[in-house]
C-alpha cells in the first residue's frame, strides 16, 4: 500500500536498498551489476507472488494425513520487456521454475520517448495465468502502459508489473492507465531528469546489465 493505493507497493527493505546503493555506482562492473539485479528481482518477486491462491491436497507426513496448501491453478507468465527485463527473470525463475516466460520487446525513442513494440511472444491461455511483467526501470510508464496495453489485447487480467527503481512520475501514469495492475517498486527514487533517466536512478539499465555503449 503506497499513500493509501492498495495496488502500489514499494518494497522499501533494507537489503534491496544496500543493493541498490552497489549498483547505483557508475564503477561496478556488469558482471556484478548483472548478478545484483537478479538478487534484488527474486526480492521483489517474494513481495508480489505473496499474492498466489492456494488450494488444499492431501499429503502424507511421516505423522499423518493431512490437507496441505499448493499454489493454485496454472503456471504463472513471467514476461520481461526487453532488453533490460531480462536481467529479472532468473531472480523469478528461483521463486517459481515452473513459470512460462513470454517475451515483450520495447525501445524508448531517445528523442520522444515515446515507446515502441518490436517483438511479443507469450505464453498460452495468457487469460488463465497471473503475468508478471518485468522491467527494472519504470520511467516515464510510456513502456510498461504499452506492454500492458498489449498483454490485455491477449486476454492478460491478472497482472503484476515489478520493476526496480521507478520514478514518481511514471508510477503515477502507470496506475492511472491500469489502476487494476499490482505494482512493486524496489525503491522510488526522486524524479526524471530532461532526458527521461531517474535520478539518481542506475543509468541506462540494459546497457549496464548487457556491457553495451
Ligand atoms: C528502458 C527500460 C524501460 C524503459 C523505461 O528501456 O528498460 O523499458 O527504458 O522508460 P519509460 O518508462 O520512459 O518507457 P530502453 O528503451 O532503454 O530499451 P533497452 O532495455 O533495450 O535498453
Ligand atoms: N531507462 C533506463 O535504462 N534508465 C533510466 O533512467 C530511464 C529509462
Amino acid at each position: 500500500m503506497y499513500n493509501g493505493i492498495e495496488n502500489i507497493t514499494i518494497c522499501d527493505h533494507p537489503l534491496i536498498k544496500h543493493k541498490l546503493s552497489i549498483i547505483r555506482n557508475k564503477a561496478t562492473g556488469t558482471n556484478e551489476f548483472r548478478a545484483i539485479v537478479e538478487e534484488i528481482s527474486t526480492m521483489i518477486g517474494y513481495e508480489a507472488l505473496r499474492n498466489l491462491n492456494l488450494e488444499y491436497v492431501e499429503v502424507e507426513t511421516p505423522i499423518e494425513k493431512a490437507m496441505c496448501p499448493v499454489i493454485a491453478g496454472k503456471k504463472p507468465a513471467i514476461v520481461p520487456i526487453l532488453r533490460a527485463g531480462l536481467g529479472m527473470v532468473e531472480g523469478l525463475l528461483t521463486l517459481i521454475p515452473t513459470s512460462r516466460v513470454g517475451h515483450i520487446g520495447m525501445y524508448r525513442d531517445e528523442v520522444t520517448l515515446e515507446p515502441h513494440e518490436y517483438f511479443c511472444k507469450l505464453p498460452s491461455a495468457i487469460d488463465q495465468r497471473s503475468v508478471f511483467v518485468l522491467d527494472p526501470m519504470l520511467a516515464t510508464g510510456g513502456s510498461a502502459v504499452e506492454a500492458i496495453n498489449f498483454i490485455k489485447q491477449h486476454g492478460g487480467r491478472d497482472i503484476y508489473f515489478l520493476c526496480i527503481v521507478a520514478a514518481p512520475e511514471g508510477l503515477e501514469k502507470l496506475h492511472s492507465s491500469h489502476p487494476d495492475v499490482k505494482i512493486f517498486v524496489g525503491n522510488l527514487d526522486r524524479q526524471l531528469n530532461e532526458n527521461g533517466y531517474i535520478c539518481p536512478g542506475l543509468g541506462d539499465c540494459g546497457d549496464r546489465i548487457f556491457g553495451t555503449k
